[in-house]
Protein backbone atom coordinates (compact mmCIF):
# COMPACT_ATOMS: atom_id res chain seq x y z
CA UNK A 1 0.00 0.00 0.00
CA UNK A 2 1.65 3.29 -1.03
CA UNK A 3 1.69 6.52 1.52
CA UNK A 4 2.12 8.73 -1.04
CA UNK A 5 0.59 9.52 -4.72
CA UNK A 6 2.81 11.63 -6.88
CA UNK A 7 1.89 13.97 -9.21
CA UNK A 8 4.13 14.03 -12.63
CA UNK A 9 6.34 16.10 -11.66
CA UNK A 10 7.11 15.31 -8.10
CA UNK A 11 7.79 11.97 -9.91
CA UNK A 12 9.85 13.15 -12.38
CA UNK A 13 12.07 15.05 -9.41
CA UNK A 14 12.28 12.21 -7.83
CA UNK A 15 13.79 10.02 -10.84
CA UNK A 16 16.32 12.94 -11.37
CA UNK A 17 17.52 13.33 -7.95
CA UNK A 18 18.01 9.35 -7.51
CA UNK A 19 19.52 9.40 -10.96
CA UNK A 20 22.12 12.21 -10.16
CA UNK A 21 20.86 14.55 -12.25
CA UNK A 22 20.92 17.11 -9.45
CA UNK A 23 24.18 16.43 -7.46
CA UNK A 24 25.33 16.84 -4.76
CA UNK A 25 21.78 16.98 -4.02
CA UNK A 26 20.21 13.15 -3.85
CA UNK A 27 17.31 13.97 -1.87
CA UNK A 28 14.16 16.14 -1.51
CA UNK A 29 15.52 19.53 0.52
CA UNK A 30 15.21 18.86 4.14
CA UNK A 31 14.19 22.69 5.95
CA UNK A 32 17.94 23.09 6.60
CA UNK A 33 18.87 22.41 3.05
CA UNK A 34 15.69 24.46 1.85
CA UNK A 35 16.44 27.62 3.61
CA UNK A 36 20.36 27.87 2.74
CA UNK A 37 19.19 27.01 -0.68
CA UNK A 38 17.00 29.99 -0.93
CA UNK A 39 18.77 32.96 1.35
CA UNK A 40 22.08 32.11 -0.41
CA UNK A 41 21.76 29.82 -3.50
CA UNK A 42 24.31 27.26 -1.17
CA UNK A 43 23.34 23.85 0.15
CA UNK A 44 24.51 24.13 4.04
CA UNK A 45 28.20 22.41 3.06
CA UNK A 46 28.78 25.49 1.02
CA UNK A 47 28.20 23.70 -2.74
CA UNK A 48 26.20 26.36 -4.87
CA UNK A 49 22.73 25.11 -5.80
CA UNK A 50 20.31 27.37 -6.72
CA UNK A 51 16.73 26.13 -6.64
CA UNK A 52 14.10 24.24 -3.96
CA UNK A 53 14.27 20.39 -4.88
CA UNK A 54 11.13 20.07 -3.04
CA UNK A 55 8.23 17.39 -2.00
CA UNK A 56 5.09 19.22 -1.53
CA UNK A 57 2.16 17.63 0.40
CA UNK A 58 -0.91 18.90 2.00
CA UNK A 59 -0.74 19.78 6.25
CA UNK A 60 -2.20 15.82 6.41
CA UNK A 61 0.31 13.95 4.71
CA UNK A 62 2.97 15.79 6.98
CA UNK A 63 0.82 14.39 9.84
CA UNK A 64 0.39 10.85 8.92
CA UNK A 65 4.12 11.00 8.37
CA UNK A 66 5.73 12.22 11.11
CA UNK A 67 8.00 9.74 12.94
CA UNK A 68 7.76 7.24 10.60
CA UNK A 69 11.28 5.98 9.04
CA UNK A 70 9.97 5.20 5.45
CA UNK A 71 7.03 6.48 3.27
CA UNK A 72 6.55 4.50 -0.10
CA UNK A 73 6.01 6.89 -3.26
CA UNK A 74 3.25 5.72 -5.89
CA UNK A 75 2.40 6.69 -9.70
CA UNK A 76 -0.47 5.83 -11.52
CA UNK A 77 -1.22 3.01 -8.29
CA UNK A 78 1.85 1.27 -8.62
CA UNK A 79 5.01 1.88 -6.04
CA UNK A 80 7.95 4.35 -7.81
CA UNK A 81 9.78 4.60 -5.15
CA UNK A 82 10.06 5.73 -1.04
CA UNK A 83 11.15 8.49 1.42
CA UNK A 84 12.96 8.52 4.41
CA UNK A 85 10.91 12.09 5.74
CA UNK A 86 13.53 13.43 8.01
CA UNK A 87 12.19 17.28 7.87
CA UNK A 88 8.34 17.73 7.50
CA UNK A 89 8.28 21.76 6.78
CA UNK A 90 6.09 24.90 6.28
CA UNK A 91 7.63 28.15 4.49
CA UNK A 92 6.60 31.21 3.66
CA UNK A 93 5.55 31.26 0.23
CA UNK A 94 5.62 34.40 -0.80
CA UNK A 95 9.09 35.01 0.65
CA UNK A 96 10.34 32.09 -0.75
CA UNK A 97 8.84 33.13 -4.42
CA UNK A 98 10.23 37.00 -4.02
CA UNK A 99 13.90 35.85 -3.23
CA UNK A 100 13.32 32.25 -5.90
CA UNK A 101 12.14 34.25 -8.83
CA UNK A 102 12.15 37.88 -7.79
CA UNK A 103 8.68 38.37 -7.90
CA UNK A 104 5.55 37.00 -5.98
CA UNK A 105 3.36 37.84 -8.66
CA UNK A 106 1.11 34.89 -9.46
CA UNK A 107 1.07 35.89 -13.08
CA UNK A 108 4.36 34.38 -13.03
CA UNK A 109 4.47 30.56 -13.78
CA UNK A 110 6.84 29.23 -11.57
CA UNK A 111 5.40 31.42 -9.01
CA UNK A 112 1.62 30.00 -9.24
CA UNK A 113 2.82 26.57 -9.20
CA UNK A 114 4.73 27.57 -5.97
CA UNK A 115 1.41 29.26 -4.26
CA UNK A 116 -0.69 26.22 -6.14
CA UNK A 117 1.37 23.61 -4.61
CA UNK A 118 0.65 21.94 -0.88
CA UNK A 119 2.05 23.86 1.63
CA UNK A 120 3.90 21.57 3.45
CA UNK A 121 7.16 19.99 2.27
CA UNK A 122 8.88 16.36 2.92
CA UNK A 123 12.61 16.10 2.97
CA UNK A 124 15.49 13.63 3.14
CA UNK A 125 17.03 11.03 1.11
CA UNK A 126 15.53 8.83 -1.75
CA UNK A 127 15.16 5.86 -3.43
CA UNK A 128 13.89 4.86 -6.58
CA UNK A 129 12.06 1.70 -7.53
CA UNK A 130 10.99 2.42 -11.10
CA UNK A 131 11.79 4.69 -14.11
CA UNK A 132 9.43 7.07 -15.41
CA UNK A 133 7.87 6.04 -18.96
CA UNK A 134 7.18 8.91 -20.79
CA UNK A 135 6.39 8.62 -24.97
CA UNK A 136 9.46 10.28 -25.58
CA UNK A 137 11.19 8.26 -23.35
CA UNK A 138 13.22 6.55 -26.10
CA UNK A 139 15.08 9.86 -26.21
CA UNK A 140 16.20 10.42 -22.76
CA UNK A 141 19.76 9.46 -21.72
CA UNK A 142 20.76 9.47 -18.29
CA UNK A 143 23.54 10.92 -16.75
CA UNK A 144 26.07 7.72 -16.97
CA UNK A 145 24.86 6.79 -20.65
CA UNK A 146 25.99 10.18 -21.76
CA UNK A 147 28.92 10.02 -19.99
CA UNK A 148 30.05 6.83 -21.45
CA UNK A 149 28.14 8.01 -25.01
CA UNK A 150 31.02 10.84 -24.68
CA UNK A 151 34.02 8.66 -23.50
CA UNK A 152 33.33 6.46 -26.81
CA UNK A 153 33.21 9.23 -29.37
CA UNK A 154 36.68 10.53 -26.93
CA UNK A 155 35.01 13.56 -26.60
CA UNK A 156 36.53 15.73 -24.07
CA UNK A 157 35.07 18.97 -24.16
CA UNK A 158 31.39 18.62 -24.03
CA UNK A 159 28.91 22.06 -24.50
CA UNK A 160 25.78 21.50 -22.61
CA UNK A 161 22.71 23.39 -24.81
CA UNK A 162 19.66 23.86 -22.88
CA UNK A 163 16.01 24.92 -24.71
CA UNK A 164 12.24 24.76 -24.31
CA UNK A 165 12.04 25.83 -27.75
CA UNK A 166 12.02 24.95 -31.33
CA UNK A 167 15.70 25.89 -33.42
CA UNK A 168 15.83 28.95 -34.40
CA UNK A 169 18.68 30.46 -36.32
CA UNK A 170 19.98 32.62 -32.79
CA UNK A 171 20.03 29.15 -31.33
CA UNK A 172 21.89 27.50 -34.40
CA UNK A 173 24.06 30.31 -34.06
CA UNK A 174 25.03 29.76 -30.26
CA UNK A 175 25.55 25.82 -31.22
CA UNK A 176 27.94 26.37 -34.03
CA UNK A 177 30.00 28.86 -32.33
CA UNK A 178 30.47 26.23 -29.74
CA UNK A 179 31.13 23.83 -31.46
CA UNK A 180 33.41 25.68 -33.20
CA UNK A 181 35.68 25.21 -29.75
CA UNK A 182 34.62 22.14 -28.33
CA UNK A 183 35.06 18.38 -29.33
CA UNK A 184 30.52 17.79 -29.20
CA UNK A 185 27.86 19.40 -28.39
CA UNK A 186 24.66 18.12 -26.38
CA UNK A 187 21.50 19.77 -27.14
CA UNK A 188 19.15 18.87 -24.20
CA UNK A 189 16.03 19.80 -24.68
CA UNK A 190 13.81 20.59 -21.65
CA UNK A 191 10.34 18.61 -21.72
CA UNK A 192 8.76 18.16 -18.01
CA UNK A 193 5.97 20.87 -17.32
CA UNK A 194 5.97 24.01 -19.44
CA UNK A 195 3.53 27.07 -19.43
CA UNK A 196 0.14 27.03 -21.51
CA UNK A 197 2.11 28.45 -25.08
CA UNK A 198 5.12 26.45 -25.21
CA UNK A 199 6.20 24.36 -27.28
CA UNK A 200 4.69 20.18 -27.23
CA UNK A 201 7.79 18.10 -26.30
CA UNK A 202 7.15 16.68 -29.89
CA UNK A 203 7.42 20.09 -31.89
CA UNK A 204 11.05 20.89 -30.13
CA UNK A 205 12.24 16.88 -31.08
CA UNK A 206 11.20 17.02 -34.12
CA UNK A 207 12.59 20.51 -35.18
CA UNK A 208 15.68 19.34 -33.69
CA UNK A 209 16.00 16.09 -35.68
CA UNK A 210 15.66 18.14 -38.63
CA UNK A 211 18.25 20.59 -38.04
CA UNK A 212 20.87 17.80 -36.58
CA UNK A 213 20.13 15.67 -39.81
CA UNK A 214 20.20 17.76 -41.89
CA UNK A 215 22.46 20.85 -40.88
CA UNK A 216 25.42 19.19 -38.50
CA UNK A 217 27.83 16.64 -38.58
CA UNK A 218 26.18 13.63 -36.96
CA UNK A 219 29.58 12.35 -34.59
CA UNK A 220 29.85 15.77 -33.43
CA UNK A 221 25.93 16.59 -31.75
CA UNK A 222 24.29 14.16 -29.13
CA UNK A 223 20.64 14.85 -28.84
CA UNK A 224 18.73 13.72 -25.90
CA UNK A 225 16.05 15.50 -23.38
CA UNK A 226 15.75 16.54 -19.96
CA UNK A 227 12.54 15.31 -18.29
CA UNK A 228 12.02 17.87 -15.32
CA UNK A 229 10.01 21.12 -15.20
CA UNK A 230 10.69 24.32 -16.15
CA UNK A 231 10.55 26.69 -13.33
CA UNK A 232 11.31 30.14 -15.27
CA UNK A 233 13.44 30.85 -12.56
CA UNK A 234 16.03 32.88 -15.13
CA UNK A 235 19.11 33.63 -13.32
CA UNK A 236 18.78 31.35 -10.85
CA UNK A 237 17.41 28.51 -13.09
CA UNK A 238 20.80 29.29 -15.26
CA UNK A 239 22.76 28.12 -12.66
CA UNK A 240 20.43 25.11 -11.75
CA UNK A 241 20.44 24.40 -15.89
CA UNK A 242 24.82 24.27 -15.75
CA UNK A 243 24.81 22.58 -12.74
CA UNK A 244 22.33 19.84 -14.46
CA UNK A 245 24.40 19.18 -17.44
CA UNK A 246 27.62 19.13 -15.51
CA UNK A 247 25.98 16.12 -13.89
CA UNK A 248 25.96 14.36 -17.43
CA UNK A 249 28.99 15.00 -18.11
CA UNK A 250 29.24 18.53 -20.01
CA UNK A 251 32.40 20.74 -19.64
CA UNK A 252 30.85 23.79 -21.00
CA UNK A 253 27.38 25.20 -20.93
CA UNK A 254 25.57 28.49 -22.93
CA UNK A 255 23.91 30.29 -21.39
CA UNK A 256 22.47 33.40 -23.98
CA UNK A 257 19.81 35.78 -24.04
CA UNK A 258 17.13 35.80 -21.48
CA UNK A 259 17.93 32.24 -20.31
CA UNK A 260 15.38 30.00 -18.68
CA UNK A 261 13.10 33.47 -18.70
CA UNK A 262 9.18 34.39 -19.24
CA UNK A 263 7.65 37.60 -20.06
CA UNK A 264 9.70 40.52 -18.88
CA UNK A 265 10.67 39.51 -15.63
CA UNK A 266 14.10 39.03 -15.91
CA UNK A 267 16.77 41.58 -18.12
CA UNK A 268 17.91 39.80 -21.41
CA UNK A 269 21.63 39.20 -19.13
CA UNK A 270 21.13 38.86 -15.43
CA UNK A 271 21.48 35.40 -16.40
CA UNK A 272 25.08 36.16 -17.43
CA UNK A 273 25.88 38.41 -13.86
CA UNK A 274 24.48 35.37 -12.18
CA UNK A 275 26.43 32.67 -13.67
CA UNK A 276 29.64 35.21 -13.03
CA UNK A 277 29.15 35.25 -9.70
CA UNK A 278 29.83 31.32 -9.56
CA UNK A 279 32.75 31.08 -12.13
CA UNK A 280 34.93 28.43 -10.77
CA UNK A 281 33.02 26.82 -8.66
CA UNK A 282 30.37 24.89 -10.69
CA UNK A 283 32.79 22.48 -12.64
CA UNK A 284 31.26 23.59 -15.70
CA UNK A 285 32.77 26.67 -17.79
CA UNK A 286 29.66 28.85 -18.74
CA UNK A 287 29.94 30.21 -21.85
CA UNK A 288 28.05 33.42 -21.96
CA UNK A 289 27.12 34.49 -25.72
CA UNK A 290 25.23 37.69 -26.51
CA UNK A 291 22.06 37.56 -29.18
CA UNK A 292 22.74 36.67 -32.68
CA UNK A 293 20.29 38.71 -35.10
CA UNK A 294 19.63 38.47 -39.06
CA UNK A 295 21.32 41.43 -41.15
CA UNK A 296 20.37 42.32 -44.21
CA UNK A 297 23.12 44.01 -45.49
CA UNK A 298 25.88 41.73 -43.87
CA UNK A 299 23.74 39.07 -44.95
CA UNK A 300 23.40 36.26 -42.30
CA UNK A 301 23.37 35.57 -38.86
CA UNK A 302 25.80 37.94 -36.70
CA UNK A 303 26.38 39.72 -33.47
CA UNK A 304 27.12 42.88 -32.24
CA UNK A 305 30.91 41.80 -31.99
CA UNK A 306 30.96 41.16 -35.91
CA UNK A 307 28.12 43.65 -37.55
CA UNK A 308 28.17 46.98 -37.36
CA UNK A 309 24.46 47.32 -37.95
CA UNK A 310 22.93 46.56 -35.25
CA UNK A 311 19.50 48.92 -34.46
CA UNK A 312 19.78 50.06 -37.59
CA UNK A 313 16.64 49.06 -39.99
CA UNK A 314 19.16 46.39 -41.81
CA UNK A 315 19.03 44.08 -38.36
CA UNK A 316 16.54 42.00 -37.42
CA UNK A 317 15.86 40.52 -33.70
CA UNK A 318 15.14 36.54 -33.45
CA UNK A 319 12.62 36.53 -30.48
CA UNK A 320 11.57 32.97 -30.08
CA UNK A 321 8.32 34.52 -28.98
CA UNK A 322 7.50 36.28 -31.97
CA UNK A 323 8.45 32.97 -34.01
CA UNK A 324 5.74 30.69 -31.82
CA UNK A 325 3.49 33.86 -32.42
CA UNK A 326 3.66 33.18 -36.37
CA UNK A 327 3.64 29.49 -35.88
CA UNK A 328 0.40 29.52 -33.50
CA UNK A 329 -1.43 31.99 -36.09
CA UNK A 330 -0.65 29.85 -39.27
CA UNK A 331 2.16 31.58 -40.80
CA UNK A 332 5.97 30.41 -41.45
CA UNK A 333 8.39 33.27 -40.04
CA UNK A 334 11.17 34.62 -42.32
CA UNK A 335 13.00 31.65 -43.71
CA UNK A 336 16.16 33.63 -42.43
CA UNK A 337 15.11 33.33 -38.50
CA UNK A 338 13.96 29.62 -38.71
CA UNK A 339 14.81 26.98 -41.07
CA UNK A 340 12.56 26.02 -43.38
CA UNK A 341 13.19 22.54 -43.12
CA UNK A 342 12.48 22.80 -39.51
CA UNK A 343 9.03 24.43 -40.43
CA UNK A 344 8.43 21.62 -43.04
CA UNK A 345 9.12 19.26 -40.42
CA UNK A 346 6.73 20.51 -37.85
CA UNK A 347 3.66 19.87 -40.23
CA UNK A 348 1.03 17.58 -38.44
CA UNK A 349 2.88 17.71 -34.93
CA UNK A 350 0.92 19.31 -32.29
CA UNK A 351 3.23 22.81 -32.02
CA UNK A 352 1.84 23.80 -28.53
CA UNK A 353 0.88 22.83 -24.45
CA UNK A 354 -2.10 23.51 -23.53
CA UNK A 355 -3.50 24.71 -19.98
CA UNK A 356 -4.19 21.17 -19.28
CA UNK A 357 -1.27 19.56 -19.91
CA UNK A 358 0.82 17.80 -17.00
S1 LIG B 1 15.17 28.56 -22.33
O1 LIG B 1 14.03 28.96 -21.52
O2 LIG B 1 15.33 27.12 -22.41
O3 LIG B 1 16.40 29.25 -21.91
P1 LIG B 1 15.39 28.94 -25.21
O4 LIG B 1 15.08 27.61 -25.73
O5 LIG B 1 14.85 30.06 -26.04
O6 LIG B 1 14.78 29.12 -23.76
O7 LIG B 1 16.92 29.21 -25.08
C1 LIG B 1 17.93 28.27 -25.15
C2 LIG B 1 19.26 28.99 -24.97
O8 LIG B 1 19.48 29.89 -26.07
C3 LIG B 1 19.37 29.86 -23.72
O9 LIG B 1 20.70 29.85 -23.26
C4 LIG B 1 19.00 31.24 -24.21
O10 LIG B 1 19.60 32.25 -23.42
C5 LIG B 1 19.59 31.23 -25.62
N1 LIG B 1 18.84 32.07 -26.57
C6 LIG B 1 17.60 31.89 -27.05
N2 LIG B 1 17.25 32.84 -27.94
C7 LIG B 1 18.31 33.67 -28.04
C8 LIG B 1 18.59 34.83 -28.80
N3 LIG B 1 17.73 35.34 -29.66
N4 LIG B 1 19.79 35.40 -28.59
C9 LIG B 1 20.68 34.88 -27.73
N5 LIG B 1 20.48 33.78 -27.00
C10 LIG B 1 19.32 33.17 -27.15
Amino acid sequence: MSDLALKRDQYLELEKLALGAFLPLNGFMTEDQFKRVVAEMRLPDGAVFPLPVVLDVSREDADRFRGRPKVALSYDGAEVGEIEPRSLFTADKADTARRVFGTDDPKHPGVRNLLQGGDWFVGGPVKLHRRMTLDISADELTPDETRRIFAERGWRTIVGFQTRNVPHRAHEYLQRTALEQADGLFIQPLVGRKKAGDYSPQAVMTGYRALVSGFYPKDRVLLGILSTAMRYAGPREAVFHAIIRRNYGCTHFIVGRDHAGVGSFYGKYEAHAMTRRFDGELGITILRLHGPYHCRKCDGIVTEHTCPHAGTETATEIAGTDMRAMLLGGRAPDPHLMRPEVIKALKGVPLFVTEDDP
